[in-house]
């Protein structure tokens, strides 16, 4: 793994040129971003850190965080209560698709998608709406290794414009997967998506599943440890939405990406991946994280087929 850096910033030197993609234009703030901006970190489960390009640049964690809140959510529940909610299926659908709502039972299809990830935010509960983003911004501290904070310009422009979040909301509502705090819930999942990480945090998240939910610096047990196979296996079959099987054929591991451009992938056992780049794709990754990772799952042989 020494030469593991170099490597690192040859990915960013090769793929940086590439310029296909675009910004989330239905969150505006994240337009207001330098389309330039590229990193690559990975953190092994002993805390070795390897990183290159802008890795301290700090982006929204937008859908990276689902898995997460899941994790939670299932510790606050347990699993037979969130599997009769939420399903653990791939949808073969957009990630913000509504459709499958009015499907079958009614059920979100998985946890990854917009529909099960709002349901599963709603499940996250506390005495009134701050005790609840407490609670989960002292978890994604955890995870990253020091304290984070929300990027309230990012938090406003999702709100103002979640015409279609909402909508799902409301559906939840009207098939009693969720309670009558529609709004809360709403903005407790735009909060999580707006959660300030820089690449390297967010290799460290992946580490900590890769290290069976111990945290590789802090040592700290952030998630009990049977959850983890929860969390990675729903990252395998749904954290890639409509690519997800393009991605499993791939690159052959668990992943979860962010319209904000961040794509975060695990070795589990030994390490996590994490990329950074804004433009993104028609499935809402990032093109040239996407292109670095599977490049480097390649050339180390990481891929757990
Ligand atoms: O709810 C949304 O649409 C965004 N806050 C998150 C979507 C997202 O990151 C999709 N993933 N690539």
């Amino acid at each position: 793994m020494e030469n593991l850096n170099s490597f690192l910033s040859d990915l960013i030197n090769k793929y940086r040129s590439e310029t296909s993609g675009a910004t989330a234009s239905y969150i505006p703030e994240l337009s207001n971003v330098n389309h330039d901006l590229f990193a690559l970190a990975v953190v092994t489960n002993k805390g070795e850190i390897y990183q290159a390009g802008d890795f301290n640049h700090k982006f929204t964690l937008q859908s990276a965080s689902k898995p997460f809140i899941y994790g939670m959510a299932l510790e606050e529940h347990g699993r037979e209560f969130m599997r009769s909610r939420v399903g653990v299926e791939p949808s073969g659908e957009a990630f913000n698709s509504i459709v499958e709502l009015e499907k079958n039972t009614h059920r979100p299809y998985n946890p990854m998608i917009n529909s099960g990830a709002i349901a599963v935010s709603s499940f996250i509960q506390d005495k009134n709406t701050q005790k609840r983003l407490d609670r989960v911004l002292k978890m994604f501290s955890e995870y990253a290794g020091h304290d984070v904070t929300v990027d309230e310009a990012v938090f406003d422009s999702e709100k103002k414009t979640a015409h279609r979040n909402r909508s799902i909301a409301h559906l939840l509502r009207h098939f009693e997967i969720i309670g009558d705090d529609i709004e809360e819930s709403l903005d407790l999942y735009f909060k999580q998506c707006s959660i300030l990480f820089n690449t390297t945090d967010l290799a460290y998240m992946a580490a900590t599943l890769a290290n069976g939910g111990v945290q590789p610096k802090t040592q700290k047990q952030v998630i009990k440890k049977e959850f983890v196979p929860d969390m990675l296996s729903l990252m395998f079959t749904c954290g890639m939405y409509d690519s997800a099987g393009e991605w499993a054929y791939t690159v052959g591991l668990p992943a979860k990406s962010g319209v904000s451009g961040c794509l975060l992938a695990v070795v589990p056992g030994k390490l996590g991946i994490a990329a950074y780049s804004p433009l993104i794709d028609q499935q809402g990754h990032s093109v040239r994280s996407v292109m670095a990772i599977q490049e480097l799952v390649e050339h180390c042989k990481l891929n757990i087929f």
